[in-house]
């Protein structure tokens, strides 16, 4: 910051958003002195009678160093719960905001002296059913007053409707209030370290340039695990279920950066654009390309209504009906209570033509990003087995991070995602016109799901999920290979 003050308003400050990562993430950013006490005050609002040591109290035992960093001292901890004060009043209540807009000042005239700029970045720890309410109370009470100098950001997170037209509804009324520059949508897959790095692999490598098309890549897959159900969640989760909760936006969103074409620059607005178009081609799903499983117990969960076809598994097939990608399934793919918990960006290449060695039983080229846990990019190839025999078996060139960059903080997503909304980078954030092709895409689909049109199989909780998910996955190409 140069000069004036910061002041970064947590609404929703005692929920569990709020609390787990939120916070945790402000810490982090204020122990790398991207928060510097001379100049940032937070504040947390929320409906509940609470005084400023009642939330510092809630919230200290989840302040945790980020990967890699050192730990934490009980000085760090205190300096940081320091710059929190606690305001209380509800969502849709003038009086509350108009509070809330008198001790920022008051923080702001104290800091300023009228004289330094003021900067208010507003973070939505809440759920999309107020966020109207919210931004017009923002709009109406809580603007910086330092005009144009001065900047009021708003960080919404999703989820954004429930389809189609219930997120284009939300959008208008937030577009009514704030311009698109200063709403920040979180998706915070585009703030992982290897999802940051689909880019530079892709464009800033020779290797991949010629590769990168349907001449060469058969398959791609994107895959989420989780190896842990709904646990406390099932409520919330039964309205929405796997493909909005993962596959819309997080998978999705990972599908445009390995599929789109290269930005004119690195421009936000060149990025997105890019993104955009991608979403726009891609062809409508079709229902023989889908699989849908619900775990066993799901239902056990008493806020679940006992008959929910609610999907907690999905496998999606989608096409981009493009002069790069015609022909070549992206094949989404996300579980809960499956057997382990990975994500990862699986490139598949076709068989070598002339297969000299018949290594083709062995396995294909496949180039593979895992974004967690234990982030690494590897790619899977045919080498010679060492020894006097000329024979091949499938290896690997492996980049992975724990032995490359044992040093090196690996940032939580959030942490760098509110560092960028800070800054004023709009890079990894989804504008409307992207989230409307999103929606789009998955809309009709999901109307047939939620009508009771395609069903989810039941799948055993720890396994690979339903049977019927890997035959699709062959059906569309993809070949198992060895190891790894
Ligand atoms: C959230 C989903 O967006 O992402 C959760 O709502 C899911 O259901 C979580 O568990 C997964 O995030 P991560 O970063 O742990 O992969």
């Amino acid at each position: 910051l140069e000069c004036g003050s910061l002041s970064i308003i947590v609404l929703g400050a005692s929920g569990d958003l709020a609390k787990k990562k939120t916070f945790p993430a402000l810490f982090n950013l204020y122990r790398q002195g991207f928060l510097p006490p001379s100049e940032v005050h937070i504040f947390g609002y929320a409906r509940s009678k609470m005084t400023d040591d009642d939330l510092k109290d809630r919230i200290r035992g989840y302040l945790v160093p980020s990967k890699n960093a050192t730990p934490e001292t009980s000085e760090d901890v205190s300096n940081f719960l320091h710059l929190i004060q606690y305001v209380s009043g509800s969502y849709d209540s003038e009086e509350g905001f108009q509070l809330l807009d008198k001790e920022i000042s008051k923080y702001e005239y104290e800091q300023n002296r009228q004289e330094g700029i003021s900067r208010r970045l507003f973070y939505l720890a809440l759920p999309p059913s107020v966020y109207p309410s919210v931004c017009r109370m923002i709009k109406l009470h809580c603007m910086t007053k330092s005009g144009n100098v001065g900047w009021t950001r708003v960080v919404v997170e999703k989820p954004f409707g429930k389809d189609l037209e219930s997120a284009e509804q939300l959008s208008s009324q937030i577009g009514e209030l704030f311009d698109e520059s200063q709403i920040y949508r979180i998706d915070h897959y585009l703030g992982k370290e290897l999802v940051q790095n689909m880019l530079v692999m892709r464009f800033a490598n020779r290797f991949f340039l010629p590769l990168w098309n349907r001449d060469n890549i058969d398959n791609v897959q994107i895959v989420f695990r989780e190896d842990f159900g709904t646990e406390g969640r099932g409520g919330y989760f039964d309205q929405y279920g796997i493909i909005r909760d993962i596959i819309q936006n997080h998978l999705l969103q990972v599908l445009c950066l390995v599929a789109m074409e290269k930005p004119v620059s690195l421009t936000p607005e060149y990025i997105r654009d890019e993104k955009v178009k991608v979403l726009q081609a891609v062809n409508p799903i079709k229902d023989e390309e889908v699989v849908l499983g619900q775990y066993e117990g799901y239902r056990d969960d008493p806020t679940v209504p006992k008959t929910s076809n609610t999907p907690t598994f999905a496998t999606v097939v989608l096409r981009i009906h493009n002069e790069r990608w015609e022909g070549v399934p992206f094949i989404l793919k996300a579980g809960k209570a499956l057997n382990s918990r990975k994500a990862e960006i699986r490139v598949q290449f076709k068989d070598v033509p002339g297969d000299i060695f018949k290594c083709k039983k062995q396995g294909r080229n496949e180039f593979v990003m895992r974004l967690q846990p234990s982030e690494s990019i590897y790619m899977k190839l045919t080498v010679k087995q060492p020894g006097l025999e000329m024979s091949t078996v499938q290896s690997e060139l492996d980049l992975s991070y724990k032995q490359r960059y044992q040093e090196v903080v690996i940032p939580e997503a959030y942490e760098r995602l509110i560092l960028d909304t800070i800054r004023g980078d709009q890079q990894h954030f989804v504008r409307r016109d992207e989230l409307k092709a999103a929606w789009e895409i998955f809309t009709p689909l999901l109307h047939r799901i939620d009508k009771g049109q395609l069903k989810s199989l039941p799948y055993k909780p720890g396994t690979r999920g339903p049977v019927e998910a890997d035959a699709l996955l062959e059906k569309a190409g993809y070949v198992q290979t060895h190891g790894y």
